[in-house]
């Protein structure tokens, strides 16, 4: 016989996601990147057609958590690039197809090559996780700075 779901599991799983979301508990970014404040877009009306489209799928995938300021104005060696992806796909939640993640990979690689590499020290290089650890205490408030 299989085990029914009951009133009672149902109200429990409620209750936990309740608890989660009042605790702030989410995949999406809190916090504010100096690269963030950035330009939110690239003129791609050069690039490759392949990599224009790519440029699509990247603003649709890449928005969902933080502003698209982010990845334009973070410069990364193209070998990071591709692990990042990587990480970014196993922080999300909404499934990213292979496909979708390619593009992207291909997308930021070029980019980077052909813009970022220009002008490198216009733009950030990625944080690390202990300076993104001291942005997020500083986001929940602790300690304000005098
Ligand atoms: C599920 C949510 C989510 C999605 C989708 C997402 N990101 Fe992120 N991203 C984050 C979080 C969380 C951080 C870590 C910093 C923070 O807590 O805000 C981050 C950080 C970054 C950083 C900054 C790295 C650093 O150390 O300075 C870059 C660059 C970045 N993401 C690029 C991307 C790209 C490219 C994509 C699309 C493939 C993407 N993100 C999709 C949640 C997401």
């Amino acid at each position: 016989m299989r085990p029914r779901t009951t009133l009672f599991q149902v109200a429990l799983a409620l209750t936990a996601f309740t608890f989660l979301v009042a605790y702030g508990w989410s995949p999406k970014s809190r916090i504010v990147l100096p690269q963030d404040k950035g330009p939110e877009k690239v003129d791609v009306a050069d690039y490759p057609q392949e990599l224009q489209d790519a440029y699509k799928t990247f603003r649709r995938v890449c928005s969902r958590c933080h502003t698209l300021a982010r990845p334009i104005n973070t410069t990364m060696r193209p070998d990071y690039w591709a692990r990042y992806v990587g990480i970014m796909v196993d922080k999300s939640p909404e499934p990213i197809s292979a496909q979708d993640a390619l593009q992207i990979t291909q997308f930021l690689i070029y980019d980077q090559q052909i813009r970022k590499d220009k002008d490198p020290a216009a733009l950030f290089p990625p944080l690390t996780e202990e300076d993104l650890q001291k942005l997020r205490d500083q986001a929940q408030g602790s300690a304000p700075k005098s």
